[in-house]
């Protein structure tokens, strides 16, 4: 009952972005400590670092690291976490109420993303501080030897420069929760002097300006305009950042799940707003360049457990100020993954590559024990959340260019969103290796559905192109709530999907209800 067709004269959205298969590590519970580091770990490296941590990492296939935070970075002193460890301050850190012990900094995450093989983008305190701290930091990072934070950097022996390319400009700086938080006037005129003077020791740099928080900030669309307008010049990328959870997972309200489903139709609308201020942004500059969009934290979060948290310590804070020790490492944001979640940000992975000609970087936030797709038990192993996969796949798999084919489904009644296809997709085809893949969701919480996908519009970039199935997988569980958990890590895994290509090389499968699937071809 769905047919999804590639007309002829469809046109690539755009190439598949690198950096679309970023992930995000912020100091924050155990997603570093505990996480990456974990120096008593049975499979800890000669740095620390844990070993089958960094396997996963590789597996996941992610390509770039956005660090430090998050709003861990609008309170840090970046040079806490360089030279030698034992010589390092213990700091506050009050976006999380923990205690920071600086045992990982920048010269250790570069470290650990050489092992890693990911790209970082590293974020700058526009919350506690600004100009003069970003700029050093970027001497530190990127200078050539000869200059005293590049030497010092150097002696703490890192002996090369770091290059890294992309950096962001603070972090959530529209949100009364961060630290030194802004209204849009002030941020914008203090984007543009920091986003001016980083440009003028390295042009080559890549700078993201925080967008809003969220697409229910009541400053939503105007901070975009006012930031990209008053900082085009010295810009590149803005920010957008979007978390999704089901609001009815405590009492199992279909209705909800149904609506969480549907979230990736909030996703598109936010890239679509942005977008819309940033043209603006650049005909009022008569401007020759797009601003492109860093979705920089995005995936499933159930941040009503961590706003109850925090609403309890703002009660015990009224009663008395804070005598004990913040905790070090604490479990925070640990959510364990259902099937329906990774059918949602497979769901959310489709609309950012239908979106790549404006979406060129994202964030999948976090990466480890954090909201995280890979879980490290303390000294014990690692496993795989539900979520892993469908990030996986497109990382390993999704290269060339970005289609979005036509797609003739039936529809689901959402409360949130009104009536939106049971079925998306999208379809990734590389013609140097005449290697493609269909990332498609059925979002229909009742009912399967049959699909028939045609290939057809591929052949003016594929030649005659006879479509041989190469691998089909399907991630699904009869109960959407179902887990992996430390206990049992592979209860919800990709399984094989049955697929059938007939003589006119149309491909037929049938999804399940709530489910997500890959289908690989040449
Ligand atoms: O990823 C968790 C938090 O969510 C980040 O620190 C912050 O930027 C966002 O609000």
């Amino acid at each position: 009952d769905v047919i999804i067709t590639i007309p002829a004269d469809r046109t690539p959205v755009a190439d598949v972005p690198p950096r679309m298969f970023g992930s995000f590590v912020e100091h924050l519970g155990r997603c570093v400590y505990g996480g990456i580091y974990e120096p008593g770990h049975p499979s800890a490296d000669e740095d620390g670092f844990r070993t089958d941590v960094l396997d996963l990492v590789r597996e996941l296939g992610v390509t770039c690291v956005r660090y430090p935070g998050g709003n861990f970075v609008s309170n840090y002193n970046w040079e806490d976490g360089t030279g030698p460890r034992d010589q390092r301050p213990v700091r506050r850190d009050l976006a999380w109420h923990c205690t920071e012990t600086n045992e990982m900094g920048i010269d250790d995450f570069y470290r650990w993303s050489r092992k890693a093989g990911t790209e970082i983008m590293l974020a700058v305190n526009m919350g506690t501080r600004g100009l003069k701290a970003a700029l050093d930091e970027l001497e530190y990072v990127n200078g050539a030897a000869g200059t005293a934070w590049a030497d010092q950097r150097i002696a703490n022996g890192i002996t090369e420069p770091m290059d890294i390319r992309m950096w962001c400009i603070g972090n959530e700086m529209d949100g009364p929760w961060q630290v030194g938080h802004m209204d849009p006037d002030e941020y914008a005129s203090a984007v543009d002097k920091v986003a001016h003077a980083m440009k003028l020791a390295e042009s080559g740099l890549e700078l993201v300006a925080c967008g809003s928080s969220s697409a229910h900030m009541p400053t939503f669309g105007t901070w975009e305009r006012k930031v990209l307008t008053k900082a085009y010049d010295n810009l590149d990328f803005v920010s957008a950042h979007a978390y999704y959870y089901d609001h009815g997972h405590k009492t199992a309200d279909r209705g909800e799940l149904q609506d969480f489903l549907a979230s990736a139709e909030d996703m598109a609308q936010f890239i679509a707003t942005v977008a819309e201020q940033a043209d603006a942004a650049k005909a009022a500059h008569h401007g020759d360049k797009d601003i492109a969009i860093s979705f920089d934290e995005w995936g499933v979060w159930y941040s009503d457990a961590w706003n109850e948290q925090e609403a309890q310590w703002k009660a015990e804070a009224t009663q008395g100020l804070h005598h004990e020790a913040w905790p070090k490492a604490p479990h925070l944001l640990e959510d364990i993954y259902s099937a329906a979640d990774a059918v949602v940000e497979g769901s959310l992975m489709i609309t950012l590559l239908k979106h790549c000609d404006r979406v060129r970087s994202a964030s999948r936030a976090q990466l480890v024990n954090v909201i995280a797709p890979i879980m490290a038990e303390p000294n014990g192993p690692a496993w795989k959340q539900t979520t892993f996969y469908p990030f996986a796949e497109a990382a390993a798999k999704a290269r060339g260019n970005v289609y979005a084919p036509t797609i003739d489904s039936p529809t689901i009644h959402t409360a949130t969103y009104g009536d939106v296809a049971a079925i998306d997709a999208v379809v990734t085809w590389d013609a140097q290796t005449r290697t493609g893949l269909l990332l498609a969701v059925n979002r229909d919480l009742n009912n399967a559905h049959t699909v028939t996908l045609s290939l057809d519009g591929l052949e003016s970039q594929a030649g005659e192109h006879n479509v041989t199935v190469t691998r089909a997988q399907l991630l699904h569980d009869d109960d959407p709530y179902r887990k992996n958990t430390a206990d049992n890590p592979l209860a919800v895994t990709p399984t094989a999907l049955d697929v059938t290509v007939d003589e006119s090389h149309t491909v037929t499968f049938s999804l399940p209800a709530v489910s997500w699937t890959a289908i690989e071809f040449t």
